[in-house]
């Protein structure tokens, strides 16, 4: 977080529909958790899990479901400010009738400072960072150092944080400013078997799409 004030989203016009409308309204009491400047006990979130993931940017929301099913020893903090995508991914988690996601609407920062206690996540995803390619943009970039050490604390030692971009010049960016901590350990993977294929990593939306996925781990 170079600057708290530079988002790295940018809150769209939101065409959300009446489905995902009546979600947000019948289901957040089940699924959200409200933000509050107040550390939270991810095994009260999640008291029949294990483990703990912070998804931050789900979009949609199809990975974080597919993720969640295969993994229900894991508890799945989803984390997203795009209105439409909360809607349906409350609705994905009651169809599917999953116990282990729960749901945050709110700057991933901002829940990571003020609500995530140090050492306490199993690993961070972070699937298809929004890329900003303009120059002047690139302040946005959620990966920057100041997120990097805000993960670094909140990780336990060993844990993991998981990044996919399909930005090539993202791609190099991100390598890059991990190459400038000696907080983790790390580099390119292939994609692991766990993270499906979505509307980005899939059949590409651009032409020239290429996949690349990261994995490090906090030393
Ligand atoms: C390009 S989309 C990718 C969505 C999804 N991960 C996928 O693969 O389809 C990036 C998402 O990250 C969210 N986002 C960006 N910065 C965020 C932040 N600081 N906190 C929470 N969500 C954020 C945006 O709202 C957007 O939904």
């Amino acid at each position: 977080m170079e600057n708290a004030t530079i988002k790295s989203f940018k809150l769209r016009g939101t065409r959300i529909t009446a489905a995902q409308t009546a979600a947000r309204e019948q289901l957040w009491p089940r699924y959200g958790v409200p933000y509050a400047e107040k550390l939270v006990l991810l095994t009260n979130l999640f008291p029949e899990n294990s483990r703990f993931v912070m998804e931050i940017g789900f979009g949609m929301g199809e990975a974080t479901i597919e993720i969640a099913k295969s993994h229900p020893e894991t508890g799945f903090l989803a984390v997203d400010v795009h209105q439409p995508g909360i809607g349906k991914l409350l609705s994905l988690a009651h169809e599917n009738e999953l116990t282990n996601i729960r749901v945050m609407d709110e700057d991933a920062h901002l829940i990571l400072k003020n609500m995530i206690p140090h050492d306490c996540l199993d690993s961070v995803h972070l699937f298809f960072p929004d890329p900003w390619p303009k120059t002047r943009h690139h302040k946005r970039r959620i990966v920057n150092a100041g997120f990097i050490d805000l993960v670094h604390e909140k990780l336990k030692p060993g844990g993991t944080i998981h990044i996919a971009t399909d930005w090539v010049p993202y791609a190099k960016w991100i390598e890059e400013r991990f190459a400038l901590t000696s907080k983790f350990l790390g580099g390119i993977v292939n994609r692991p078997d766990w993270r499906p294929l979505t509307r980005f990593g899939g059949q590409g939306i651009r032409k020239d799409h290429e996949v690349t996925d990261f994995s490090y781990a906090k030393i």
